[in-house]
């Protein structure tokens, strides 16, 4: 994401009949090439062609249609396994179901031994349905129901993460009715300004989620939930936002709330144990992004964490982290056919393509950036400055602003767009009576589908008027 003004496009380059200076900068020097820090591990061309997991992206398309979100399975495992060798035993890793969820995807992050966060009904039942151990499940939300909570504490969810007073109530009154002691976190604001878009900024004052801990309702949430015995307080948790590239935000958020663990300590005499940090790791969607290496960011948290304990005279808690989009972002890729080229004059190169803001909300919601390229060939043609949009009733419909691609593209090319793996699938909607596409994983050259393209007899299913 990056502000970006406003598509104007300024005097010294001559692209396309139209001189520009643009923030994209000069083209590539290769318009075929193929950053190996925004695509998925072994996307590669051979005699042109990408290839995404081993499989010919043609074959893909033709096999499942487009458009097509394309899962590399060995993309996503790997991550899990750095996050798991980056963070050690000591810690806990729960992926957050929010980026992208069905139950495959709930298989690999069990094998891979991370744990995951669920933030709704329909998570868990996901996770409950692939078998995934209710013991490894937190719940998040700020607004769960009673239905929820109840569907959590009856599956035997390891950790609730409080938000209200009126949750603390109500979850307390269902564990007790279900004669279980359920763990939970107090969700703590610190009060961190995270630098990423606001819609995704989480720690700042005056936002949903969480207790304030400037106020003193952390501290007075903890000690409501200390009272209750149908709740185990085990620790606090934090999460100051997503798309982040240093640790600072961390560092500050970190700070403060062992602060309150030592308050905690002090005031109401008890020392938790655990101390969840939230996720919020940024990747690559562009060459320009370059977010911190999982193993460097793990060791920077666990430092800082270290210290703040050493200096409150605490000893250090079990650690957690709920990554999403590390995680499953950079496997994904998605697959669209060009359907229309239309060149404004004096302007640019509008490209439509078989999908759009249903598939992908990023764009138009917190202008995010994303990386584009044709996959199906290779082109030695001339750099055009081009806008790849979809194909809704709206301008904003937009999918990459601002993208090089080959003056000779033409209506049947395949594009693909990198690091679409989370918050695409899982944000996508049905605008316009559009199918939401389906999700394909890939792994040494085969593909199957982990959720099957909907039609419009789906959606037509629902209506019974
Ligand atoms: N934990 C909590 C409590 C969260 O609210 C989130 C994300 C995560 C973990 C995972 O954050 P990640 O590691 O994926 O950054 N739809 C937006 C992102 C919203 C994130 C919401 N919460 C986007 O497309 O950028």
């Amino acid at each position: 994401m990056r502000a970006h003004p406003a598509g104007a496009l300024h005097g010294g380059l001559q692209v396309d009949g139209v001189t520009a200076t643009h923030p994209l900068g000069p083209p590539p020097t290769d318009l075929n090439a193929l950053d190996p820090r925004i695509w998925p591990l072994g996307t590669e061309r051979v005699a042109g062609v990408m290839q995404v997991g081993g499989a010919d992206v043609r074959d893909l398309a033709s096999q499942h249609g487009t458009p097509a979100y394309v899962c590399v399975e060995r993309d996503f495992r790997t991550r899990c396994r750095d996050h798991r060798s980056a963070f050690g035993d000591g810690a806990d890793i729960y992926y957050a179901g929010k980026a992208f969820l069905c139950r495959a995807v709930t298989r690999w992050i069990e094998e891979e031994g991370l744990s995951l966060d669920v933030s709704t009904g329909g998570e868990l039942a996901i996770a409950l349905a692939a078998g995934f151990p209710a013991q490894r499940i937190l719940v998040h939300g700020n607004n769960k129901s009673p239905v929820e909570l109840a569907a959590a504490v009856e599956a035997g969810v390891g950790r609730i993460v409080v938000d209200s007073d009126m949750e603390i109530a109500r979850l307390a009154s269902i564990a007790e009715k279900a004669g279980v002691r359920q763990k939970v976190y107090v969700r703590v604001t610190v009060g961190v300004e995270a630098h990423t878009h606001e819609f995704i900024a989480t720690a700042h004052e005056d936002q949903k989620f969480g207790f304030s801990l400037a106020s003193g309702a952390a501290l007075e949430a903890a000690r409501r939930v200390l009272m209750l015995p149908s709740l185990e307080l085990v620790g606090l948790h934090s999460h100051i936002g997503s798309q982040i590239f240093d640790t600072a935000g961390f560092e500050v958020a970190a700070h403060r709330v062992v602060g309150l663990l030592a308050t905690i300590r002090d005031t109401l005499e008890v020392t938790l144990p655990e101390l969840d940090l939230g996720g919020g790791l940024g990747i690559a969607y562009t060459s320009a992004d370059d977010p911190a290496d999982v193993a460097d960011t793990a060791k920077q948290l666990r430092t800082i964490v270290e210290r703040e304990c050493a200096a409150a005279g605490l000893p250090v808690p079990r650690l957690a982290v709920e990554p999403g989009r590390a995680i499953a972002a950079p496997g994904t890729v998605t697959l669209y056919e060009v359907g229309t080229i239309k060149n404004v004059d004096g302007i640019r190169t509008y490209v439509s393509i078989d999908g759009g803001m249903s598939d992908n909300i990023r764009t138009a919601l917190y202008d995010a950036d994303y990386t584009v390229v044709l996959a199906s060939r290779h082109s030695d043609a001339e750099p055009m400055l081009t806008r790849v949009v979809g194909k809704h009733c709206e301008a904003g419909d937009i999918v990459v602003r601002d993208a090089w691609l080959p003056a000779d593209l033409a209506p049947g090319d395949l594009l693909a767009v990198a690091a679409t793996g989370a918050y695409c699938r899982s944000m996508a909607s049905n605008y316009n009576t559009v199918p939401r596409p389906p999700v394909v994983a890939v792994d040494d050259g085969t593909s199957r589908v982990l959720l099957r393209r909907e039609t419009v007899d789906d959606l037509m299913a629902l209506d019974e008027s």
